[in-house]
């Protein structure tokens, strides 16, 4: 159906593609694995008309598509595209959404609706057409942007790690939508760092490594090894490294009865110095907003928190930042980074003030000391005055967590940190907060990912509907144990 040869695409400073090429079957899953910044994202970019190629030919259905073809031209034969980072617009509704595009001419609103509620049930939504998108799940908002995509008869579509943010139950019903339009004869291209769920879904891959074509397999005579072998070009083992336990440390943190109407109640737990406590809970659950309030963003109505003893009133980002508490937020392109701003803007950001010397700031120092971490998390590119909107995704999340590293602070909440991060950058992240703790740090880590939940935590607090339902200690962690759980209430 499709065939991609000898792509090239190059960017001031980096090769994004070097002669890649990509073969697409009728009725395919193909996924597009490689590691952050292996050019998958560029190469779908130019497929679906987002980004012009250097050079290179795509040969659609026998026809070869002449010049760059804009988004809509694109679309126009048939090729679509889900991005990595979702685009709907959150103040529209979900018609408006859908016929976005269309701009000219006058609608009649109410026939539109009703094409949108048709739409919306071939994949199962039973939502009102008229609901505004901001009011949706981050699940429901992804079947929209499909539903948006492949409504005018698309041909190939094109999805960009669209699991990062849902749950076990929404991917399960993603990947029923995703095999519908597969019987449908679509060919759809899959972009995923979960090679677990590469295998549940996918037929054929793709591996890049650094813009450069490393194979193609078929994934029923591969394991996830030889991927991920493909794909970083060593064996990677022991992803969690072992670490000295924390059981017996003092207390640094200490959360009595913190609620917040609608949100979750009565949670109390205590952080040890030097000791990683996991988070758990399915999505909605309550994880993020309990680390929010801890961290000030959102004001609590009752309940205390103590810093190495003593009462602390944190009723800001800023207050908590001062008594040295960070929040790695979940979601890192609203909360997490300022997309317009470089590399040490970025980095240096919350910790302006120390480079500051009579109210002005160090340049010199600023740039040194974010030079330095990013060469220690291995950013790339590691171009320090590169926007970071231009960054891949997974190195835009370690930009963010090398903001909090300069920072220095004594306890690190991470909500989500290896989101979107491949193997061999999830194993940097994790060796760096094995660090961390052994300089004394304290570290909460929210994820939705049970086997980083059980490699990396000390213990973990599982939360059910706002309410802490259980503490699992190290030598009780296992995925059914959490999952119990996360998903019914049991009287502790
Ligand atoms: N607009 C741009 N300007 C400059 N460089 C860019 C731009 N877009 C991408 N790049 C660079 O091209 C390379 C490939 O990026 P790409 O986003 O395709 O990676 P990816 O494989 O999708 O990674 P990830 O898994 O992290 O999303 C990276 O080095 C990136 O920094
Ligand atoms: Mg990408």
């Amino acid at each position: 159906m499709l065939e991609m040869v000898q792509i090239t695409k190059k960017y001031p400073g980096v090769t994004a593609l070097n002669n890649v090429g990509l073969k697409l079957n009728k009725g395919e899953v193909h996924a597009l694995l490689g590691e952050n910044g292996a050019g998958k994202s560029t190469l779908m970019k130019i497929l679906c008309g987002a980004t012009p190629k250097d050079s290179g030919k795509i040969v659609f259905e026998g026809k070869e598509i002449l010049r760059n073809p804009s988004r809509a031209e694109a679309a126009t034969v048939g090729i679509s595209m889900v991005f990595q980072e979702l685009s709907l617009f959150p103040q529209l509704t979900i018609t408006e959404n859908l016929f976005l595009s269309r701009s000219k001419g006058l609608f009649k609103w109410s026939s539109l609706d009703s094409i949108s509620e048709e739409i919306l049930r071939r994949f199962n939504l039973n939502i009102d057409p008229r609901t505004k998108v901001g009011e949706l799940t981050v699940a429901e908002q992804q079947l929209v942007e499909i539903a948006k995509a492949t409504k005018d008869g698309a041909r190939i579509l094109i999805l960009d790690e669209p699991t990062s943010a849902l749950s076990d139950n929404e991917i399960e019903k993603l990947f029923q939508t995703v095999r519908k339009l597969k019987e449908e004869g679509l060919g759809i291209i899959y972009i995923g760092h979960r090679l677990n769920e590469v295998f549940e879904i996918a037929d054929n891959a793709t591996v890049l490594r650094d813009g450069n074509l490393i194979g193609r397999v078929c994934l029923k005579d591969c394991c996830e090894d030889d991927i991920i072998e493909m794909m970083v070009g060593r064996k990677i083992e022991n992803l969690f490294p072992e670490r000295q336990p924390a059981k017996n440390n003092e207390v640094v943190l200490k959360v009595s009865n913190l609620s917040k109407e609608g949100l979750f109640e009565n949670v109390s737990f205590e952080l040890r110095k030097g000791e990683v406590l996991g988070i758990s809970g399915l999505m909605g659950s309550g994880r993020t907003e309990i680390v929010k309030t801890i961290f000030g963003a959102i004001k609590k109505d009752s309940g205390e928190i103590e810093l190495n003893g003593e009462r602390v009133e944190i009723d800001s980002p800023k207050t908590a930042i001062k008594n040295g508490i960070a929040l790695l937020t979940e979601d890192r392109k609203t909360e997490g980074l300022v997309l317009g701003f470089d590399l040490t803007q970025n980095i240096s950001l919350p910790s302006l003030k120390s480079f500051c010397k009579k109210c002005i700031i160090d340049k010199k120092e600023e740039e040194t000391i974010s030079e330095n971490i990013v060469n220690e998390l291995n950013i790339n590119p590691p171009l320090m005055d590169r926007a970071v909107k231009t960054l891949s995704g997974g190195n835009q999340q370690k930009v963010v967590l090398a903001k909090w590293l300069v920072r220095n602070c004594n306890i690190l909440i991470l909500d989500e940190p290896t989101r979107g991060i491949d193997v061999g950058a999830k194993k940097e992240i994790y060796t760096i907060i094995n660090e961390l703790v052994k300089q004394g740090k304290s570290i909460i880590m929210v994820s939705s990912e049970l086997p980083e939940v059980i490699g990396m935590s000390d213990r973990v607090i599982v939360i059910y509907d706002g309410r802490i339902n259980k503490v699992l200690e190290k030598e009780e962690l296992s995925e059914i144990n959490i999952m119990r759980y996360a998903a019914n209430k049991i009287a502790i």
